[in-house]
């Protein structure tokens, strides 16, 4: 749980795909809030967080489960605002003496319409001004008896009890969930809540920067604090709050690992040491890198190589720093979430994913984590604020293990240059034609193939790319950008000729899921 001074809202989290969408709406409405699972927030963990409001989100479970997942008494006598959303509603009535039914007949997933029905309610200031709103079901289960001091405002042809409210006790409960796109007016339903609930908006990126660095300062005092940059925003972002909290106190290290993209380790370099003064110890292991992954296609066997090398590595020049008390990490909030799991079972490991993991125990640091309770657009607003350039709050996200998992089978130098030249052309047709921005992530793959061309009069046979950009909001999911044609063509016929030892350009259409974002 943070320890930061603003008004807070509670969502306690039943386990619902979308849980993170209710967090990211209320933090665009500068309210402070946080997710916690329901098997976490007990009557003690309540009066502890002090909420302003509480909202109990949506899930997959039936309340007629065993073991069915409640929230604990004590939310519905703290005397706050709480509104329900989906199972949320559902238990609410369970819990308040209303009747919740098995959903035969009545399930309802996807787009619906609601329309008014009763008196006035605050929650719904600016609904229904063309007599119904779409709205956005995904239940089984339906409420079938309200619970005692609760009233309808708003009905579906499936869900009588659509938007329902006990007003006296400024309890809500909604059978849809305003939180996704597909309900246009869940965003104002949101603003309503909080606004009713009290919240001034105080969460602001000035504010907030202004109390990262007080915390910052009290937790590290006098220590020596390292920080290994990678170029990405989050630890850039970090490095440039910490600095300001405790100047040279703070020591950053890149790792050049010879899989950066073209200009790429010059950039931070020169951003961190020259623009910003930084202490920064540069350390060029390339040949290092490279010399271990010769010869290694597999793609976990290259990701374990280079997260081990890079955390021997780190150790290696963070030792040069001194006495170094603290490890800086730019981890975000959806790292530090926690996953409701009904099964109780480990989940699958898709890809090990690189980052400084194990450093801290091993080297026996404490952790400063000044962006733990920041989603990834709260980074580049933070940043902004810390006068970091547009251009570089902006980037794009680029994985630890760099190149190398965009190079899928045996990475060679001779690839590497390829893929490096023709990103870059990739990147520029993208920023020329203003896309960039619109853009979560775009690279370019070098393919383990060669194919068969012809250009001039010439026979070719040289590597195959392909061409990757997504739109995501956090990585977890994502779909391919649709590029026009016009584009896709230009772009192939600049890679073509302006990149030699690649003649065919292909684009992957693969949404994540089934696909991943990186190919490997
Ligand atoms: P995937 O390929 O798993 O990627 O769909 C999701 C997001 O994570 C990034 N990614 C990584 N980031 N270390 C990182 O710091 C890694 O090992 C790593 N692998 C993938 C990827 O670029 C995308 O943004």
């Amino acid at each position: 749980m943070s320890t930061n001074s603003h008004d807070r809202l509670l969502i306690i989290d039943f386990g619902s795909q979308v849980t993170q969408l209710i967090a990211r709406r209320l933090r665009e409405l500068n309210v402070y809030c946080e997710i916690h699972p329901f098997q976490k927030v007990t009557d003690a963990f309540l009066a502890a967080f002090a909420p302003k409001a509480v909202i109990l989100s949506g899930g997959p479970a039936s309340v007629f489960a065993d073991g069915a997942p409640m929230p604990p008494a004590g939310v519905f006598t703290l005397g706050v605002p709480v509104l329900g959303i989906c199972y949320g509603q559902q238990v609410m009535m369970h819990v308040l003496g209303g009747k919740v039914e098995r959903g035969h007949g009545t399930a309802e997933f996807g787009r619906a319409y609601v329309t008014a029905k009763g008196g006035d309610l605050p929650l719904l200031e600016g609904w229904f001004a063309d007599g119904r709103e779409q709205v956005w079901m995904s239940h089984g289960d339906h409420v079938s008896r309200l619970a005692p001091g609760f009233e309808v405002y708003g009905t579906s042809p499936n869900a009588p009890f659509a938007i329902t409210a006990d007003t006296d006790r400024n309890f809500y409960a909604v059978q849809f969930h305003p939180e996704v796109h597909h309900t246009p007016k869940g965003a104002q339903l949101y603003e309503n809540f909080v606004a009713l609930a009290g919240f001034g908006g105080d969460w602001t990126m000035g504010a907030y920067k202004d109390e990262a660095i007080r915390r910052i300062r009290d937790q590290v005092g006098t220590s020596k604090v390292i920080c290994g940059l990678s170029g990405g925003v989050d630890s850039s972002v970090a490095a440039v709050l910490i600095h300001e909290a405790i100047g040279d106190q703070l020591t950053c290290v890149f790792v050049d690992t010879g899989l950066m993209r073209q200009g790429e380790a010059a950039e931070v370099v020169g951003m961190f040491r020259d623009n910003y003064n930084i202490p920064l110890i540069h350390a060029d292991e390339s040949e290092l890198f490279l010399g271990r992954l010769d010869g290694q296609s597999d793609p976990e066997t290259k990701r374990k190589i280079i997260g081990g090398l890079f955390i021997d590595v780190f150790q290696k020049h963070a030792h040069a720093v001194g006495g170094a008390e603290f490890l800086a990490q730019g981890t975000l909030y959806p790292d530090v979430i926690e996953s409701v799991s009904f099964s109780g079972g480990p989940s699958v490991t898709i890809k090990s994913h690189h980052n400084v993991g194990g450093l801290p125990e091993k080297m026996g640091l404490k952790l400063v984590e000044p962006l733990r309770e920041l989603f990834k657009d709260e980074v580049r607003a933070l940043g902004r604020e810390l006068g970091l350039p547009a251009s570089f709050v902006g980037r794009h996200p680029f994985p630890g293990p760099g190149l190398a998992i965009r190079c899928p089978g045996e990475i060679t130098r001779e690839k590497l240059a390829i893929l490096r030249q023709a990103d870059a052309v990739y990147i520029d047709q993208i920023r020329r034609h203003g896309l960039y921005d619109e853009i979560w992530q775009a690279f370019v793959a070098i393919l383990p193939v060669k194919t068969v061309g012809v250009m001039g009069d010439g026979r070719t046979y040289d590597y195959a790319c392909a061409l990757r950009a997504v739109t995501s909001v956090d990585g977890m999911t994502a779909d391919y950008y649709p590029f026009s044609h016009e584009f896709l063509g230009e772009t192939a016929t600049r890679i073509i000729n302006e990149v030699p030892g690649i003649n065919r350009v292909t684009y992957d259409v693969t949404s994540k899921p089934p696909g991943t974002i990186e190919w490997e």
